[in-house]
């Protein structure tokens, strides 16, 4: 074969190869490579960018493909709360994953679908509100953590600290008090490796994810290049975990005196039960397990990266700390610790914990959902089983909504009379069926340690010519790069 007739063959196999793989009314998207997709251009690279630009050219709903499986991109307010709310229905389900199929062993929320999912999550949400979640009985909890908080970082004043192990431990410890009704050491080494698990599987499961799942063959590859058996390996950490605990619980359960989520979900669990006991008990154990797992790890690594981003940001803005600090000290002073009621006199402490959750976008693509039928949305055809990534990004990012949206700028979150003023807009918990279920506690967590952290210590960058970058790395969640920072007493601040 000549040169010619080979360029002639090559460019009719590629039309041929974009005629079939476009079908009818699918949303338009980049350009694909044969068999990875986009894949070529989105490793090394920030998703988040890319999404961002190809908005530009493609609208509001684009396709991009992951190898042959195809993801459809929602953008906007409009477009996510028509596809969440309106369309909840069809659009709410969660795809198949070849990699999650393998961590789960029972259902959750987080991942689940169909009945299953609606069972795990009414259950769930009933015990947390049977156990005062989001409400004021449980910032007790909370507040008894914050000290422990101020305690650990006196004793690291003054020196150059990464606050990210601290502030993980303490969120940690207030979801167990919630599901374990108890808390776990600073120093305890199987909590702390618990802990740092759940980090890096978070960190790596963003991008393992991506390529394992479209070519399932590469777990076999020698050296665990993509850290799929660690993953593997964590899961059995866990589930000893979850198992220890389920056992002490289940051994000094009290039907009448439920302590905490685990003894209230074994009540409902049995009380509900159509199954044999033997049965039953496996179902129910598998269950509680990955639903622990599930509000446990979405409820620590979230919160507490939120945590580290607000830090970050008060490092780059120092006028924004000094106000924060001001207004603490106008309202509680030195000594009195912040509590929730206190919120509404705080305002601009509570707009910096907004504008932190609207510029770190900590879950800046939700958790993807899926349809289970072919779905018509917008003109265009979503088909069945295929993934849709929510893009919350492009809404607490969108310059049309807030204006700048690169910079930090609390003040964006109050009215002309200094009130907090949240646009309807501002939706970083997701909505609709799927909206987070922590968001309520996160509010609460994030009020109470930032602002108690605030009134005790200055945060200062360990090297003012050098600050810590606001780059990112997105996982399954946004989470900044790793750094340090120089905290000072705000006692010794003023002598
Ligand atoms: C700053 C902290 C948090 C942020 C920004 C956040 C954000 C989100 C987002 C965006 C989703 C995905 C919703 C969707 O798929 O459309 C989600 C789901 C979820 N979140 Fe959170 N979350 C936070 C804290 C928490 C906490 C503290 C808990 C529990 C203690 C929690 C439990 C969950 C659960 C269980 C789901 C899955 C809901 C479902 O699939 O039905 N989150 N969260």
């Amino acid at each position: 074969m000549d040169m010619t007739s080979m360029l002639v063959f090559c460019v009719v196999v590629l039309l041929c190869y974009y005629a079939l793989r476009t079908p009818n009314n699918i949303p338009m998207g980049p350009l694909t490579v044969p068999l990875l997709g986009n894949i070529p251009q989105l490793i090394g690279r920030n998703p988040l960018l890319l999404f961002r630009k190809w908005r530009k050219q493609y609208g509001d709903v684009f396709s991009v493909y992951m190898g042959s499986q195809l993801l459809i991109v929602l953008n906007g307010y409009t477009t996510i709360k028509e596809a969440l709310v309106a369309r909840g229905n069809v659009l709410s389900e969660r795809p198949h994953n070849f990699l999650l199929d393998k961590i789960k062993d029972g259902e959750g929320i987080i991942f689940a679908s169909e009945a299953s999912w609606k069972k795990q999550r009414k259950l769930a949400v009933n015990c947390l509100q049977e156990l005062g979640f989001g409400r004021n009985s449980f910032e007790i909890c909370v507040a008894d953590e914050a000290k422990i908080l101020i305690e650990l970082i006196e004793q690291n004043a003054d020196n150059a600290l990464n606050l990210k192990d601290i502030l993980t431990t303490c969120v940690a410890n207030v979801i167990c008090g919630i599901m374990f009704g108890r808390r776990f050491s600073h120093e305890d080494k199987q909590f702390l490796d618990i802990l740092a698990n759940i980090s890096e599987d978070a960190k790596n499961l963003g991008n393992t994810n991506i390529l394992i799942n479209c070519f399932p063959f590469l777990q076999y590859f020698p050296g665990d290049l993509l850290g799929t058996q660690i993953i593997l390996e964590h899961k059995q950490v866990f589930q000893k975990f979850y198992e220890g605990l389920y056992e002490s619980h289940q051994s000094t359960l009290d039907e009448n005196n439920p302590r905490d989520f685990m003894d209230l979900y074994l009540i409902k669990m049995k009380n509900n039960s159509t199954l044999s006991s033997k049965e039953e008990n496996a179902n129910i154990v598998a269950n509680l397990k990955a639903l622990v797992g599930d509000l446990f790890g979405a409820g620590t690594e979230t919160t507490s990266t939120t945590l580290l981003w607000a830090v970050l940001y008060l490092l780059h803005y120092p006028d924004v700390q000094e106000k924060c600090y001001d207004e603490i000290q106008t309202v509680l002073g030195m000594e009195r610790l912040p509590s929730l009621d206190d919120r509404s006199h705080l305002p601009y402490c509570e707009a910096t914990i907004l504008e932190t959750l609207r510029i770190a976008a900590v879950v800046p693509l939700a958790v993807p959902h899926a349809t289970t039928r072919d779905v018509y949305f917008r003109g265009f055809r979503i088909p069945k089983e295929s993934s849709i990534l929510i893009n919350l990004d492009s809404i607490l990012h969108d310059c049309d909504i807030f204006n700048d949206p690169g910079v930090f700028r609390p003040e964006r979150f109050l009215d002309s009379s200094g009130q907090v003023r949240k646009p309807k807009e501002f939706i970083p918990f997701s909505c609709g069926r799927r909206v987070c279920i922590g968001k309520k506690v996160a509010r609460m967590e994030l009020f109470i340690f930032l602002t108690t952290m605030i009134q005790k210590f200055q945060f200062l960058p360990v090297d003012p010519c050098h600050l810590p970058d606001l780059e990112g790395n997105l996982g399954l969640s946004f989470a900044p790069k790793y750094f340090q920072v120089k905290i000072v007493r705000r006692q010794d601040v003023k002598s």
